[in-house]
């Protein structure tokens, strides 16, 4: 073809970036690759390797070593070894360390960017633009975090030796998210890549060699699935960090919970893509380029759902589809091409099936006409549209280049299809008024919002779930905190183990509360209290009470003996009472103040009943502490602010410290009125509301609870207390789906039994791990430290200046 026929069909030519140096890297290795750890170049205990592949053309690229259990075991005492020497640095030269890596990074970056695509299939066009850069910038945040680390957070300590797993969307990428914070903080790391991306961490490990890195800080393990169940079963890990599947997510959750380790999940979405009818569509059209066909949909926060007012969907539609056939898909080296080739086989399997069944719940399938590379695993970009939001491709995380596209008329369906969904990882929405794009944008379930942008990421702001979409933050300040401890709570002793009580037995569904065996007034007993639901005081499902006995075993009184029935109840009030997260800062400082003012006016009569349990000196610290605490969490309700980020684009990022919505709260055994009000406070400042769980050791408190807080204005339903079985009526919170976050503060067998239970809806657990929390130093157990467990952090994107 001429030159003059080129411009009149303005086709494009090749422009494929050269592979060469990739070649010439991975041939420089002989094609086969070991393990990197101790600093230098491990061969696998079992002496296995894996193929990777380029899955534009699925041809092998190299093979890989693959980690045993011994393979991790020898990375883990690596990192162990290295642990107490890279913390002892000081922040300056840990701060060199990182610089050096992002210089690195920058140096080689064509080669980072050749092997990404090679390895991934994603175009060029990202690696080398998106992807790579994005490396570079996150070593150089951490390595000014390091710098400042000492000052910033003065009584932090890292959590020691750090897992590592991430998945094969952003290999690279997701590396830096997870080991720049780490080393600058100070922890040792072992990473697993994903088995179908290793090869860019593999040059990576030659990056920590170059920068002089000291050996064992950095390990990369190689492997799939069952490396990575070794690496979380290694007792010698003191963190897992994981990003991938919702349902690996739950495994690891539930292998770590007899465990101390921390733990932070970054999952699966299906996240909305708000369009309302005053959004300029050309710009709208564009962000959804970006939002479904970026690295072919295979993007946990990809903007799967296209949520369009009833009024443009037509016109957006058509757009749409236009702009759809202009999409290059091919070769993902070629510099010109748009959509590259799906990650592995098995991924596309997944892609089609999905669609499939989605046809077959009544979607309408449309793919623009593209000839698709006859060799490699590539899926075009599809729409679907008539999608019913229970559908399949309404509700399942597709990975994959595909749209599903509704309709809604209001702002408020917008929010209520928007939300209904398990995930909750971020959300777009695009609207000219500034007005109804934030308005919206408070009211939704998603941990990162983009106002008339999308798909924007930086090592300065905060990237994480709510709800299914697991918990903890990557990036910034925010992320820093799940690589680090508080030096006291990690020393703290041991509680004492608790007697546990039965089981519970499912409760009878037809029973009523009208059979109740709690006598109205018995002589000698001084006090029978209920449990306090909605505001009101009720009596118990079970029809059943408990004794309570003073220290000297004397009959103290009568508490319900609540049930997994009485516990619904509760979450249901809870749930009711969702308005207190809408009062103002100020209206819940208010509230709590007034409950200090009216916990002052009753202090001698409740510490005189609190004295038969814990003595006279403890029950009297308790109630004067108590008023104090209060007065803190008042003084905190319009101060815990967030922040505002200032990423390198035309955007800030609003930070949020949100409510999370319901707290099931199991109380600290040891001070009944003290403990209870450390924990129920802080949650309820921020906006929580709360069930309650009081000490087993003494109940009654609820008695004297219910009445101060029936003369406080709190809202009936915000703060709800059930008495009984400790650790059955954890069970009921931690089954609950609407309950949002547990915090159980009990003996360490409490603690294990919290996380796993919550596995199911991936709720968020905080505990003491079992320690002893010091509740009368004010130092120790208020502060911060609650406020951060009762809040989550909502970043939302805004286009800002010029
Ligand atoms: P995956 O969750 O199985 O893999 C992610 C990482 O976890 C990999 O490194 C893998 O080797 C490791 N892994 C697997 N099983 C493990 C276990 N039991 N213990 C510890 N580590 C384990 O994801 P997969 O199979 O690659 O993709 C399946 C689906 O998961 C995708 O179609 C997508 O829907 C979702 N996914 C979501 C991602 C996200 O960023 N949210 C990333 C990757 C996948």
């Amino acid at each position: 073809m001429s030159i003059a026929e080129k411009f009149v069909s303005m086709e494009y030519g090749p422009a494929p970036e050269d592979s060469k140096e990739a070649v010439a890297w991975i041939e420089r290795h002989g094609y086969r690759f070991q393990h990197f750890i101790g600093g230098g170049w491990q061969t696998p205990a079992a002496g296995e390797y894996f193929d990777t592949v380029d899955p534009s053309n699925g041809e092998r690229l190299a093979s890989v070593a693959q980690g045993s259990a011994a393979d991790i075991d020898a990375a883990v005492k690596a990192a162990g070894a290295a642990s107490s020497g890279w913390r002892a640095l000081t922040p300056h030269s840990r701060a060199r360390y990182l610089y050096a890596i992002a210089r690195l990074v920058q140096k080689h970056s064509r080669l980072l960017a050749v092997l990404e695509t090679m390895d991934n299939g994603k175009p060029i066009r990202e690696s080398r633009d998106i992807d790579i850069p994005l490396v570079a910038r996150h070593f150089y945040h951490h390595a000014g975090w390091a710098q400042l680390l000492e000052q910033e957070f003065p009584d932090y300590v890292p959590c020691g030796v750090v897992g590592q797993i991430i998945p094969w969307n952003f290999p690279l990428l997701m590396l830096a998210w997870k080991i720049a914070p780490a080393l600058a903080t100070g922890n040792t790391v072992i990473l697993k890549p994903a088995e179908f991306t290793p090869l860019t961490a593999l040059v990576f490990a030659e990056i920590c060699q170059e920068a002089g890195l000291p050996a064992g800080v950095v390990n990369i393990v190689t492997g799939d699935g069952a490396t990575g169940e070794a690496l979380v079963k290694h007792p010698g890990v003191d963190k897992i960090a994981f990003t991938g599947s919702t349902e690996v997510g739950r495994a690891i959750r539930a292998a770590t919970a007899a465990t101390h380790k921390r733990l932070s999940l970054e999952l699966g979405g299906k996240s909305p893509f708000i369009v309302f009818e005053d959004a300029d569509l050309d710009s709208t059209v564009e962000g959804l380029v970006d939002g479904i066909w970026f690295n072919q949909g295979q993007v946990c926060c990809a903007g799967s759902r296209l949520l369009m007012q009833e009024s443009i969907a037509e016109a957006l539609i058509a757009k749409v589809q236009d702009r759809m056939s202009t999409l290059r898909i091919g070769a993902p080296l070629d510099k010109a091409i748009d959509i590259g080739a799906i990650v592995a086989k098995v991924q596309l399997d997944r892609i089609r099936k999905l669609v499939d069944q989605g046809v077959a719940d009544g979607a309408t399938c449309w793919q623009p006409q593209v000839t698709l590379p006859a060799r490699g695993f590539y899926y075009p970009p599809t729409l679907l549209s008539n999608v019913h939001p229970t559908s399949i491709v309404a509700q399942q995380e597709i990975f994959g280049p595909v749209l599903a596209a509704m309709t809604f008329r209001t702002p408020a369906e917008a929010v209520e299809l928007a939300n209904n969904t398990v995930y909750g990882l971020a959300a777009c929405v695009w609207s000219e008024s500034v007005n109804v794009a934030l308005h919206v944008a408070a009211q939704l379930k998603a941990g990162v919002v983009w106002v008339n942008c999308t798909n924007l990421f930086d090592a300065s702001c905060g990237f994480g779930g709510y709800r299914e979409s697991g918990y903890g933050r990557e990036g910034g300040r925010e992320g820093l905190l799940e690589y680090m401890e508080a030096a006291w709570f990690k020393n703290a002793p041991a509680l004492p183990a608790e007697k546990h009580a039965p089981p519970e037995a499912e409760p009878d569904e037809e029973s009523t509360d009208s059979d109740l065996n709690i006598p109205a007034s018995i002589p000698d007993i001084d006090r029978t209290v209920k449990l306090y639901i909605g505001g009101k005081q009720a009596r118990p499902d079970s029809g059943y009470s408990i004794e309570v006995r003073a220290a000297d075993g004397r009959l103290l009184g009568e508490a319900p003996l609540g049930n997994r029935k009485d516990i619904r109840n509760a979450v249901e009030a809870a749930r009711k009472a969702a308005a207190w997260a809408k009062a103002t800062a100020h209206n819940r400082a208010q509230v709590l103040y007034y409950s200090a003012e009216n916990l002052s006016q009753r202090s001698d009569e409740i510490a005189h009943r609190l004295a038969a349990v814990v003595g006279e000196k403890q029950a009297a610290a308790e109630v004067d502490l108590s008023i104090e605490r209060i007065f803190s969490y008042a003084a905190w309700a319009d101060k815990f602010d967030g922040a505002v980020h200032n990423p390198p684009f035309r955007n800030i990022a609003i930070a949020m410290n949100e409510a999370i919505g319901t707290v099931g709260v199991i109380c600290p055994r040891e001070a009944p009125l003290l403990g209870l009000l450390s924990l129920v406070m802080p949650a309820l400042a921020v906006g929580n509301t709360v069930i309650a769980v009081p000490s087993e050791a003494y109940p009654l408190i609820t008695g004297d609870l219910y009445q101060l807080f029936d003369t406080s204005d709190l809202p009936g339903g915000a703060l709800n207390i059930v008495t009984g079985y400790t650790s059955q009526l954890l069970k009921a919170l931690a089954e609950h789906d609407d309950v949002d976050a547990i915090w159980c503060f009990g003996d360490e067998a409490n603690a294990a039994a919290a996380k796993a239970m919550s596995a199911g809806n991936l709720k968020q657990v905080w505990t003491n791990e079992g320690r002893a929390i010091d509740w009368f130093n004010p130092k120790l157990a208020e502060g911060r430290w609650f406020l951060e467990h009762s809040t989550q952090v909502k970043n939302i994107w805004v286009p800002y200046g010029e």
